[in-house]
């Protein structure tokens, strides 16, 4: 049955049917229009590449390295909330899938099996994402948890200190556990084999906070728990606090304008995150591949450059390499793969996004995925078609601009 899911949209129609409406809704939601949620799938598609032939193909590798760590490909599996809810216990079997694959697992603070739980059924370190709240104590604890669980890089998010509004959550009345109401008993009573696997875990709630944070309200809703919580004044100063007290890596998730990445050279981070959230905070905001090569432009090589939002296949992993990113991380299409199947379904989503990185660099003329450059990228469709007929134009073997590269609405800084 997960043999038959040939692309990301296979495992999301499973994944539909499977998980209660509440949570799936909550992976496939951007914030109000949802206008910045769908672009950042959209811009991919009018990114074009280079199709080269008659050469050697052979010997292919997609192994490089994310933040001095090897990795079998340059994908991450990025950190999302509710993942337990997608599949019971779901975030230890993605955790244990990434593992086996070869590519890091991030862990989000508002996770459903907590920073313990998942070290204790993992071999391989995974990485941990904070969310700065106003008891800094708290933090610290977080801080600390994630050490004694051997977490090797630690992912601050810098765009939720605030939550962006997604009218399906609040329709759904989402809960982590849900509530009993017929509405949401229905919506589980449809879908029995996600009962029946959660009906055999303890695991319910936010496992990194429930029982560990003290004096809050509502702890099964983000929605409450968020603007109860997070510290809207979070600044350059407290990022470099929490450097100081992690002592380890750390990447910074959130940055979408030039001028915050030329800012975060200052941080001491060894990594950015160009993302928009999934278009899940400001709708209205860039897609994160149109953010994408303004950034590098402005940052060039003093920090890594990753980013997120919108990647829905091997080509869009390739299409952001070639724009610069060393790093690609992965949200919904995992928790698809979970919603669909588990474990062995977060390990289908990788094998089809691997199969279509490996076989698209193919096809574009390259072996390694560390050679990869915007040389693979075409000029844009808009700019061909309106080229006169004839014989090409001098430049058109050139590597792709990185402006028309992109859609033209989005791409220029
Ligand atoms: C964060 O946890 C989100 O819901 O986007």
């Amino acid at each position: 049955m997960l043999a038959d899911a040939l692309t990301i949209d296979d495992l999301k129609r499973m994944a539909r049917r499977r998980v209660p409406k509440m949570f799936f809704d909550y992976a496939d939601s951007g914030a109000w229009t949802e206008q910045t949620y769908r672009a950042n799938e959209s811009d991919f598609a009018r990114i074009l590449l280079r199709q080269r032939v008659l050469v050697d193909m052979t010997n292919r590798s997609l192994a490089t390295e994310m933040v001095g760590e090897a990795v079998s490909m340059p994908v991450a599996l990025a950190p999302t909330g509710f993942c337990g809810m997608m599949h019971a216990d779901g975030e230890i079997l993605a955790a244990q899938a990434a593992e086996a694959f070869g590519v890091p697992f991030c862990l989000s603070t508002m996770s459903i099996c907590s920073i313990e739980d998942v070290a204790a059924n993992t071999t391989r370190p995974f990485w941990f994402q904070l969310y700065v709240m106003r008891d800094r104590g708290f933090i610290e604890s977080l801080i600390e948890r994630a050490k004694a669980a051997g977490c090797t890089a630690l992912v601050l998010t810098l765009d939720l200190q605030i939550l962006g509004q997604r009218h399906k959550d609040l329709r759904n009345g989402l809960s982590a556990p849900p509530k009993w109401t017929p509405k949401h008993a229905w919506q589980l009573a449809t879908r029995p084999r996600w009962c029946l696997a959660m009906a055999q875990t303890r695991r319910h709630g936010f496992g990194n906070i429930v029982g560990h944070a003290s004096n809050v309200g509502d702890l099964s809703s983000l929605a409450s728990w968020t603007k109860e919580q997070f510290d809207p004044r979070l600044s350059w100063a407290d990022v470099d606090w929490i450097r100081q007290k992690w002592g380890g890596k750390l990447i910074l998730k959130g940055i979408l304008d030039p001028e915050d990445a030329r800012m975060s050279l200052g941080s001491g981070a060894d990594a950015i995150i160009v993302s928009n959230h999934g278009g899940r905070q400001l709708d209205g905001a860039r897609s994160s591949i149109a953010a994408l090569p303004p950034i590098v432009e402005a940052v060039g090589d003093r920090i890594e450059v990753h980013m997120d939002g919108g990647v829905r296949s091997g080509q869009d992993v390739l299409k952001a390499v070639a724009l610069g990113a060393r790093g690609v991380w992965i949200g919904r299409p995992f928790l698809y793969g979970l919603g669909a199947g588990g474990r062995a379904g977060v390990t289908r989503m990788l094998e089809i996004i691997r199969n279509e990185l490996d076989i698209t660099m193919a096809l574009c003329g390259l072996r390694d995925i560390r050679a990869v450059d915007h040389g693979i990228l075409d000029r844009g469709f808009a700019e061909a078609a309106a080229a006169p007929a004839g014989p090409p134009a001098a430049k058109a073997d050139e590597p792709a601009g990185m402006a028309t590269a992109v859609p033209e609405r989005t791409g220029a800084c």
